[in-house]
């Protein structure tokens, strides 16, 4: 398991590389999978506005290109003072490839870790088989 101090670094150096000209707010996700590496993604906005993505869509989507589709671990950081929380549309996205617990840390600017379980962020979550879990 990645420490969150060394991945509250790594993506403190990524909020750079957000695309964000429109909102302003840098987000930077890092997941760490089953096999235990870590892929990252920031936000892209687009000037018309919904066709913009999250940073956990950016994040996903590298692991998923990589192989490595299992999250056992969502890190979120952003510019913003406090502790910020994946919008509702990218918990389901998280559920969709969760192991059972998978945690989501949010990263406070100051290094402060916050955790959650996907489950706690979710409940009642949408499934196509409701009897799965
Ligand atoms: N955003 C993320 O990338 N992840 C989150 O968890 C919350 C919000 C982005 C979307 C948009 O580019 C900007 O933050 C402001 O909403």
């Amino acid at each position: 398991m990645t420490a969150p101090a060394t991945v509250a670094a790594e993506l403190r150096r990524r909020l750079a590389n957000a695309h964000a000209p429109y909102s302003k707010v840098h987000v930077a996700v890092a997941v760490e999978t089953a096999a235990g590496a870590l892929h990252y993604g920031v936000n892209v906005e687009n000037a018309a506005y919904p066709q913009g993505w999250c940073a956990e869509a950016s994040a996903i989507g590298a692991a998923v290109t990589a192989g490595e589709p299992a999250l056992v671990r969502v890190f979120v950081a952003s510019d913003l003072p406090g502790h910020i929380w994946p919008c509702g549309g990218c918990r389901q996205k998280i559920l969709e490839l969760a192991r059972p617990g998978c945690e989501v840390v949010s990263l406070s600017p100051d290094g402060a870790a916050e955790t959650r379980t996907i489950e706690e962020l979710l409940p009642l979550a949408f499934r196509l088989d409701p009897t799965d879990r």
